[in-house]
């Protein structure tokens, strides 16, 4: 059983009147078959798929049914309730199982998505790290999320939307656990010096605007150290292995989905600078002396900011300013 969930339809209808309900209220059979236009076998039949997805949904005798608890599942019915947002996350398409979130997304797209539909996975079959790199995504563990954005720009300043999707993932994790994110240049987050966190952004453009923007951003939440493959470049980890707790995912996704939508409107009205600057402290890099190792060339200096065309700007002994596209930075 791979693929899509529904968007909307009979299971998202018998949600909303228990959670229109209140906490551990019954609601009679009878009731949601009036409510749905369905018989009362068809109702029991709705329940019973809700249990075999993790809801815990008792029966009372003569009375009716009660929602005594929801799965920690990536579905729009779980990540999209109370969320009040007004881009990022209007429009959620969730999946079992995909080839990447990222190439869905870019379909999506494609076919004309709106801006902010989000696309997240449970578990992904072709999860795609940089530079053609395999980003490990089994089920049931991490966030797997790509966010679809049509932002008003030339293709040449998308890379300040990585800036954002960083400084919206630290916040995430600040507000789920007592860790200290720190982004790393251009787009790992890392604790205690492990990567926890990567973000791969791929854009359609012509040569003077971007068409669409797919914002990708897997974050390792309850991962255990024998998930990981072997032989990993860079030292990885998960919220759960630095603290100890697990983290809900439902919960994660939807306090990353507020600060994306946040910061993007801040973005749309007041430009990147105010997230440069947040993006800055919270890699806390500026000031820092950094080693930057690019193919033949080593530079060392101290970070000075980054530009709003994606550059690393580090200052070397002489005091001449250089700008830092790629490579690998060592603090
Ligand atoms: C990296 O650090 O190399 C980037 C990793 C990006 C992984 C995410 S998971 C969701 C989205 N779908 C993908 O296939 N990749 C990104």
């Amino acid at each position: 059983k791979s693929g899509r969930y529904p968007e909307g339809g009979l299971h998202h209808e018998i949600l909303t009147i228990f959670h229109g309900r209140g906490e551990g209220e019954v609601v009679s059979g009878e009731e949601l078959s009036g409510l749905l236009h369905i018989s009362r076998t068809a109702v029991w039949k709705h329940i019973k798929a809700l249990k075999e997805m993790g809801y815990a949904i008792t029966a009372e005798p003569s009375r009716g049914y009660r929602l005594a608890g929801a799965p920690d599942l990536l579905i729009p019915e779980e990540v999209g309730r109370d969320l009040s947002v007004t881009r990022v996350g209007t429009r959620i398409v969730s999946f079992r199982e995909t080839d990447s979130t990222n190439d869905v997304a870019f379909r999506l797209a494609e076919d004309g998505a709106e801006e902010g539909t989000v696309v997240l996975a449970d578990a992904q079959t072709r999860g795609k790290g940089r530079l053609g790199r395999e980003w490990a995504s089994p089920p049931a563990v991490n966030l797997y999320c790509s966010l679809v954005l049509r932002p008003p720009l030339p293709p040449h300043a998308a890379p300040q939307l990585t800036f954002l999707s960083a400084v919206a993932v630290a916040r995430a994790i600040e507000e789920n656990s007592h860790l200290l994110p720190r982004i790393k240049w251009p787009n790992d987050l890392l604790v205690n010096d492990r990567k926890v966190a990567g973000l791969l952004n791929e854009m359609s453009a012509e040569t003077d605007h971007v068409n669409f923007v797919i914002l990708g951003i897997g974050v390792n939440l309850n991962m255990a150290e024998d998930q990981f493959p072997t032989g990993l470049r860079h030292p990885a980890t998960s919220l759960l292995i630095e603290s100890g707790s697990r983290v809900s995912r439902t919960v994660f996704a939807r306090s990353l989905l507020k600060s994306l939508d946040s910061l993007y409107d801040t973005y749309l009205k007041a430009g990147d600078a105010p997230i440069r600057e947040e993006w800055l402290a919270r890699s806390r890099m500026a000031g820092e002396q950094v080693r930057v190792v690019q193919q033949d060339v080593e530079l060392t200096g101290r970070v000075t900011g980054i530009d709003g065309f994606g550059a690393l700007l580090v200052r070397d002994e002489r005091g001449e300013e250089h700008r830092v596209l790629s490579g690998d930075v060592k603090i």
